[in-house]
C-alpha cells in the first residue's frame, strides 16, 4: 500500500505577507512528532511563492513536497506569460492539471490538458490529474488522479465517502492509478475518505488556507 497523499491547493488567495504567516503557522508541524512515513504531504502555492516555500521548508527541515497549481502546455520558448515545467522542476515535484476552475474559467480543453501532462512528465514531475466525474478522460502515463465533483468544491457539501469510493473503483478499473478525493475536505471528514479502501488521499482547498486546520487534516487523515 502506498502512502496517503494529502494535498493543499492554496489557489489564488495569499499575498506575500499572508503566505509568510501561513508558513510560520505551518512550521508547528515540526513540533508534533507526526509520523510522516505513511503520509505524503504536498503543498501547492501560487507560482510566485513556490521558491519561497521551497526555501522555507528546506531551512526549517519541514518534510513536505511542493506542487504547482498549473503548468504551461508548452516547453521553454517564446510563450509570454507562461511558466513551464523546466522552470519549476528544481523545487516542485507535483503539478495539478485539469482542475475544474481551470477547465471552466480558462476553457482548458482535453488536448491542452494532455500537453500539460506530457510537459510535466518530460521534466520528471508528477501530474495530479483532476477529473470531475468518472467519465472524464485521463491522459496516458498519469499515476495520480483526483476525483473532485464540482458540486463539492468550496461548498461545504462533500460527496459521500461511499460514492467517492465507488467512483475510485471505476477510475481504477480503467487504469492503474492512485485516486484522491477533493471537495470540501476538512479535519472533521478527512478520515471518512482516507479510511475507504480505494481512496489514496485527499486534495484540500479552502480548509488548507488556515495552516492550523491543514495540520489537523494531516493528523486526522
Ligand atoms: P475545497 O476545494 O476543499 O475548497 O472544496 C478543493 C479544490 O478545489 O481542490
Amino acid at each position: 500500500m502506498g502512502k496517503t497523499l494529502i494535498v493543499a491547493n492554496l489557489k489564488s488567495y495569499e499575498d506575500e505577507n499572508e503566505a509568510k504567516n501561513w508558513l510560520e503557522s505551518f512550521k508547528k508541524i515540526t513540533e508534533l512528532n507526526l509520523n510522516l512515513e505513511q503520509k505524503e504531504v504536498i503543498v501547492c502555492p501560487s507560482f510566485t511563492q513556490l521558491f519561497s516555500f521551497f526555501s522555507y521548508f528546506l531551512a526549517n527541515n519541514i518534510k513536505v513536497k511542493l506542487g504547482a497549481q498549473d503548468i504551461s502546455p508548452f516547453d521553454e520558448g517564446a510563450y509570454t506569460g507562461e511558466v513551464n515545467a523546466k522552470q519549476i522542476k528544481d523545487f516542485a515535484q507535483y503539478v495539478l492539471i485539469g482542475h475544474s476552475e481551470r477547465r471552466t474559467n480558462f476553457n482548458e480543453p482535453e488536448d491542452m490538458l494532455t500537453k500539460k501532462v506530457d510537459m510535466t512528465l518530460k521534466y520528471g514531475l508528477n501530474p495530479i490529474f483532476l477529473i470531475q466525474n468518472q467519465e472524464d478522460l485521463v491522459p496516458q502515463n498519469v499515476q495520480v488522479v483526483a476525483y473532485e465533483p464540482t458540486f463539492a468544491i468550496g461548498t461545504c457539501t462533500a460527496d459521500t465517502p461511499e460514492n467517492a469510493d465507488a467512483v475510485a473503483v471505476v477510475i481504477k478499473s480503467k487504469s492503474n492509478v492512485q485516486v484522491l478525493y477533493g471537495g470540501s475536505v476538512t479535519s472533521d471528514n478527512v478520515k471518512s475518505f482516507t479510511a475507504k479502501t480505494n481512496i489514496d488521499g485527499v486534495i484540500v482547498g479552502g480548509a488548507s488556507l488556515e495552516a492550523e486546520e491543514f495540520i489537523k487534516i494531516i493528523q486526522n487523515a
